[in-house]
């Protein structure tokens, strides 16, 4: 312990990192640039032949950051687990998706666990970051590690840490943003909290691996419980005839006891829609509802639903049939300024209102192809011939690079579910909001 603590301490420790996505590649550049020695292990060769050849693939990565660690070797990315010997620190970021049922699928932590096991060496630290129930790292990830011999809190060390990346966010990066560790043991909580320390300004200890586990499904239950209950407000304010922008908008303007959640299409991308339903599931075997968690995912898978609904409406006011329509929708990023498109709100809105008959379109400049769920589309350039044989517009992505003054002179009508349009002063006529 001592030797793997004075190594993360003089940055001479190897880092491997398994999983190069949306959380795993910042990571690797964070850690490289500080000092450490990095091995990606990524099972997709597409993606270790473009970071072997300096090229980034993630938003919040800087190209020539990359490209420098990569030439001056701190970064290495394999595609096998062979050099897990060498590293002396592993930290897991492989995706943890639900299955159809929304129930856990912890096919990747497994997958990688059992690789990792037949390799594991005395003195080496294996972190979980991946979102998963409370007692995935002890009761799924620890029986396959000691398969190997070793014991952990003595030869080898566990902990779990919660990737807390918000995609796009300028303000909050990963050495600013606290993060939280909790380890099988103490050992495993010393020497990783030791590791995180060294990238991260605070780190916050937690009592054990299972405790961190479900501080980071609580933080996305809270987003998903609040957006659920601000897209709620916005069907009773449809119902009532009110905007429930502007009811959100002076509500927020109280200084205490409230904090600003807007409503949308749906939630999307890999954390919201989908880490909740985990702890609902694990709490099904303790035999307790997460009342919460199952009335907040009902509420938010049913908005795009309620999108295609009010599109009808807008349509039929204008005098159209959707089977008549031409639709843009404009954004297919589950969230503005971000390539990401996984669980969209775009993807079921587009695939309800082909299902009416309409003729659909997308524009995103940040999304160039959607390919799968059912759909192969290309996004169109936004331009002023595509918008003149368009009948509605509808808003699903506010993204910023969007000029919506411009949009709405072209456009003959703008369903915005995002109020995207908020600083739009003429033709307000044309707009509909959510
Ligand atoms: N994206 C986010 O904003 C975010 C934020 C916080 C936490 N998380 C969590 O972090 C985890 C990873 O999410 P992500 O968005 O980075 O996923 P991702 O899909 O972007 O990246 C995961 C990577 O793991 C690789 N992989 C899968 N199986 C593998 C295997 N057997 N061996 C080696 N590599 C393998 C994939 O090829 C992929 O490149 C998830 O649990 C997610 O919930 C994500």
């Amino acid at each position: 312990m001592n030797q793997l603590m004075a190594k993360i301490l003089d940055k001479s420790a190897i880092v491997g990192v398994v999983g190069l996505g949306y959380v795993g590649l910042p990571f690797a550049v964070e850690k490289a640039k500080v000092g450490f020695r990095v091995l990606g292990i990524d099972e997709n060769p597409e993606r270790t032949e473009r970071i072997n050849r300096g090229e980034n693939y993630i938003g919040d990565v800087k190209d020539e950051e990359l490209r420098a660690l990569v030439t001056s070797g701190k970064i290495v990315a394999l595609t096998g687990f062979e050099r897990v010997p060498e590293m002396d620190v592993i930290v897991i970021c492989v995706p943890t998706p639900l299955t159809k049922n929304l129930t856990p699928d912890l096919q990747y932590i497994e997958k990688v666990t059992s690789e990792i096991a037949p390799r594991l060496r005395a003195g080496q630290l294996i972190s979980l970051e991946s979102t998963t129930y409370p007692g995935t790292t002890e009761e799924v990830m620890l029986p396959i590690l000691s398969e190997s011999g070793l014991r952990v809190e003595k030869d080898f060390y566990l902990a779990h840490s919660p990737e807390r990346v918000d995609p796009g966010n300028k303000c909050y990066t990963t050495k600013n943003t606290t993060k939280v560790v909790g380890g099988i043991g103490p050992n495993s909580l010393q020497v990783a909290l030791s590791f995180y320390s060294q990238t991260v300004e605070q780190v916050v200890p937690v009592s054990s691996a299972k405790a961190a586990e479900l501080v980071k499904v609580f933080e996305n239950t809270f987003r998903a419980v609040n957006i659920a209950l601000v897209n709620e407000i916005a069907l009773l304010c449809d119902r009532m005839g009110l905007s429930v922008w502007e009811v959100l908008d002076a509500a927020f303007t109280k200084p205490f006891g409230i904090m600003p959640f807007y409503p949308g299409p749906g939630v999307g991308g890999h954390c919201i829609p989908l880490d909740p339903h985990y702890l609902e599931w694990k709490a099904k075997e303790l035999n307790f509802n997460t009342h919460f968690i199952a009335l907040a995912g009902e509420i938010n898978r049913r908005m795009p639903e309620f999108v295609r609904e009010k599109a009808l409406r807008v349509l039929n006011g204008i005098g159209l049939a959707a089977s008549k329509s031409n639709i843009l929708i404009l954004g297919g990023a589950y969230k503005r300024g971000q390539s990401d498109w996984r669980e969209s709100p775009a993807i079921d809105v587009i695939r309800m209102l082909l299902n009416e008959g309409a003729n659909v379109s997308y524009s995103d400049a940040h999304v160039p192809e959607i390919r799968g769920h059912g759909l192969e589309m290309r996004s169109v350039a936004l331009t002023e011939e595509v918008l003149n044989r368009t009948d509605l517009v509808i808003i699903v992505t506010d993204h910023s690079d969007v000029d919506y003054d411009w949009v709405v002179r072209k456009s003959r009508h703008v369903f915005d579910t995002r109020n995207a349009t908020r600083a739009v002063k003429v033709h307000r006529e044309r707009i509909t909001l959510l």
